[in-house]
């Protein structure tokens, strides 16, 4: 399983420090949850924090574009030190053009879908992608309750993945924790995207170090 502990949980005013136990941790990825106060109801960060990040790890960034006009500002993320841009599916227009864009620049590219969305939106542009994220959760905050239905939509993507020789990982973002976790473990996910769970326990080492375990 591939753990991606989500920044914005984290402490802001240490940042560099945050960055660091992470790197030494048993995290894979590191989540960048950027959010322009359009696509959803909340501002969180942007270019300079990706940048600081980046100063203090080489682990894979996945940046998650919570923000309408993705295609604007692609480039910009890559300079900062993106190595994977999920985009959403409800963000973009021209998804194809978008995805392309994101490739045409040497890194990974994901879509993301809310709640509402249905995987089988995806069905002609699956193979492709290099990452679907399934939300578990409506994107704009932390600590939000995770949404079971969530772990049904990870079997059918896992289902449409499958049949359509896509080598593209599934992610799920939202509520995860040791529990829902197990549940999307067992449903085919291949990577979790873990915030508050991480951030508000004792000891974030170790949890992410149980999380990698499931
Ligand atoms: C939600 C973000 C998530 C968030 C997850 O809009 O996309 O990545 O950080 O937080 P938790 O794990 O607390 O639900
Ligand atoms: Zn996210």
């Amino acid at each position: 399983m591939i753990i991606a502990p989500s920044i914005l949980s984290c402490d802001f005013g240490n940042i560099e420090n945050e960055t660091k136990m992470l790197h030494a941790s048993k995290a894979d990825w590191l989540h960048i949850d950027v959010m322009d106060g359009n696509f959803v109801p909340n501002i969180s960060f942007g270019f300079p924090v990706l940048k600081n990040v980046r100063q203090h790890t080489d682990k894979t960034l996945d940046v998650h574009l919570m923000i309408s006009n993705p295609d604007l500002y692609i480039d910009e993320f890559v300079e900062s030190g993106a190595d994977i841009i999920t985009v959403h599916f409800e963000a973009c227009t021209h998804l194809h053009r978008t995805i392309q864009h994101i490739k045409s620049k040497g890194v990974k590219a994901g879509v993301a879908l809310n709640p509402h969305t249905p995987v089988a939106v995806l069905e002609d542009i699956i193979c492709d992608l290099d990452l679907v994220l399934i939300m578990s959760v409506n994107p704009g905050y932390g600590g939000q309750k995770f949404i079971s239905s969530s772990v049904g939509k990870v079997q059918k993507l896992k289902s449409l993945i499958d049949s359509s020789n896509s080598s593209a990982l599934i992610e799920i973002d939202g509520g995860v924790n040791l529990e829902t976790g197990k549940q999307l473990e067992k449903a085919g996910a291949d990577a979790l995207v873990a915030g508050s769970f991480v951030f508000n326990s004792e000891k974030p080492e170790e949890t992410i170090a149980r999380l990698k375990e499931l």
